[in-house]
């Protein structure tokens, strides 16, 4: 059963996303569609939401906190007004725009599984890393790894190569295998791919070996798409 995921990363307002989420739970119910839904939107359209089961909402980033003087952030009480328990570490946007360290990642990592949290990690490697080669792509990949616990329970992971992050430019299907038979035989945990994953071949990349699923941006912030890529991979 494919695990599909969707990233609003800075888009869709507050009614938009409510709109985006009852329309999901209406499609996932009325098809009977068990596949693992998830949905993050910006902080600010955090709510709780009457969902089937199979559908969750996480957010996007959240701090090492409960509360406190953290200006700009929020922490779990803000989350746990909204029962979300769900929560994404390690996207290339926070370590490579936001200029998040692998120190700060493993800290919030610690503090979100000491609570139980849904993590679901991210990892991979700039177009430079790439360029060198297979070898050097899994040694950046694995000091991603550093201070992670990755034998926690509530551990998804999720390969994004930056190169293929927002560009239309996909990881070839080789390219995916490679990485992900490597990690997978480090980390037995499930493991989704990101980056320009689209209606178009989200069926063909989920369905390689390795890939348990993706973690969409751009082709997923329109409702009609996002629910066209449920049902292309609703039974894998
Ligand atoms: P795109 O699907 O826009 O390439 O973004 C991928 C991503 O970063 C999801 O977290």
């Amino acid at each position: 059963m494919s695990i599909i995921a969707s990233n609003f990363k800075t888009n869709h307002t507050r009614k938009s996303t409510a709109s985006f989420v009852n329309e999901i739970n209406e499609f996932l119910k009325s098809n009977d569609i068990l596949s693992e839904v998830y949905v993050f939107p910006t902080s600010t359209a955090l709510d709780s939401f009457d969902t089937v089961p199979n559908l969750t909402l996480g957010v996007q980033n959240a701090y090492a906190t409960q509360k406190g003087s953290f200006t700009g952030e929020i922490g779990t009480e803000q989350l746990d007004e909204f029962a979300i328990k769900t929560i994404l570490i390690g996207h290339s946007e926070r370590r490579h725009v936001l200029g998040e360290s692998q120190s700060e990642i493993a800290k919030k990592f610690a503090f979100y599984k000491e609570l139980g949290y849904k993590i679901i990690y991210c990892i991979g490697e700039p177009l430079e890393v790439k360029q060198s080669g297979l070898e050097k792509t899994l040694e950046y990949v694995y000091e991603q790894f550093e201070g992670i616990d990755t034998n926690y329970e509530n551990l998804i992971l999720a390969y994004e190569p930056v190169w293929a992050i927002g560009t239309g430019v996909t990881a070839t299907n080789d390219d995916i295998t490679s990485v992900h038979s490597a990690i997978k035989a480090r980390i037995a945990k499930p493991l989704l791919y990101g980056g320009s994953v689209k209606v178009g071949n989200v069926a063909e990349i989920c369905a390689l070996d390795g890939v348990d699923g993706a973690l969409i941006g751009t082709a997923s912030w329109n409702v009609e798409d996002f629910k066209q890529i449920i049902e292309n991979t609703k039974d894998l």
